[in-house]
């Protein structure tokens, strides 16, 4: 199985080089090999490789950023999505999509349910959907997987700023009132080779209907972003010592403006592959002290 691998340095990319090598002969590109706000290095590169998957975790990621630049995050997360769907589906290959709670307004209590009705906050969560609806129309063969905040020991993310600014600062004010589920880039890499292996494998039988569609990925449990910070805190001692102060996402004002609810349920990734993450207080203990 030949895979095309999008984003290989960023945070999951770079976990999914590995775990999908066991599945088949992975190309990882990065920006600098396929540009994707180029349409023209798309069908390129693609063209080349000639691949059974591609899977597709590169994506404008800079949410405050996209607010003043929305022209970039539109042509990386929606309309390159619209040019690899196409290829994909001139080759029949299956296309393997990231997408994120940011697609919701954030709006209740409970976990958002695939199906649930869309309404972005901000450019990032607007363009994002703007390319998952892209791939509906134009790749037969799809999986898109919605998370949300995602960390990993590598690259810019939540975790390593915490504990960045924990060393550096008696005492640090974080938001409370946001509530999701922090998600491990492994976990997501390994429970995406595990369903590949799965729609690959002849034991899926034919009688089982066709799996495309979108599916919530994220680790077990929630917590808000201070929660996630305590957590954060705890494990990393005796290094790390602050004071967190918990705050309202009021008093903590951000270019994008972020949804108050961003549970996902994980229920339909269980019961169509029977996989279910880790719990996200496991997954983070194992990432810091691997
Ligand atoms: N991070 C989160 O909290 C979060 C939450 C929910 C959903 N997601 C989604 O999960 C997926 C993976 O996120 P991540 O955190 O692993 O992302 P990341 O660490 O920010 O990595 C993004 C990757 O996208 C690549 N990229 C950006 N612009 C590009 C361009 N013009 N052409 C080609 N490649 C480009 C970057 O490549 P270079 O390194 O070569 O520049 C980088 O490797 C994304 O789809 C994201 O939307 C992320």
């Amino acid at each position: 199985m030949k895979i095309l691998l999008t984003g290989g340095r960023g945070q999951v990319g770079w976990e999914l080089a590995r775990t999908l090598s066991t599945l088949g002969e992975v190309t990882a590109l990065d920006s600098r090999e396929m540009n994707l706000a180029d349409p023209d290095a798309i069908r390129r590169v693609i063209g080349e490789i000639r691949p059974h998957v591609i899977v597709h975790p590169a994506a404008n990621t800079a949410v405050d950023k996209a607010e003043s630049e929305p022209d970039l995050a539109r042509a990386v997360n929606a309309t390159a999505l619209g040019i690899l769907a196409e290829e994909a589906e001139k080759l029949g290959a299956l296309l393997v999509h990231y997408s994120t709670d940011y697609i919701f307004d954030g709006s209740g209590e409970t976990p958002w349910l695939e199906d649930d009705a869309t309404g972005p906050l901000n450019v990032y969560g607007a363009t994002k959907l703007e390319g998952e609806n892209a791939i509906r129309e134009r790749c037969r063969r799809h999986l898109i997987f919605r998370t949300s905040w995602v960390y990993g020991l590598r690259g810019a993310n939540f975790l390593l700023t915490m504990r960045r600014l924990m060393r550096e600062r008696p005492e640090l004010k974080i938001v409370a009132d946001q509530i999701g589920a922090p998600t491990w880039c492994r976990s997501l890499a390994e429970a995406t080779a595990q369903v590949l292996a799965q729609v690959g494998s002849p034991a899926r039988g034919a009688d089982k209907p066709e799996p495309w569609g979108v599916y919530h990925m994220t680790n077990g449990g929630e917590t808000s972003w201070h929660g996630f910070a305590q957590a954060i805190l705890e494990f990393d001692k005796p290094e790390t010592s602050a004071r967190l102060l918990p705050i309202p996402s009021s008093d903590y004002p951000t270019p994008a403006k972020r949804p108050l609810n961003s549970r996902l349920d994980n229920e339909k990734l269980e019961r169509v592959f029977g996989i279910r993450l880790p719990d996200w207080r496991d997954a983070l203990k194992l990432c810091m002290h691997p």
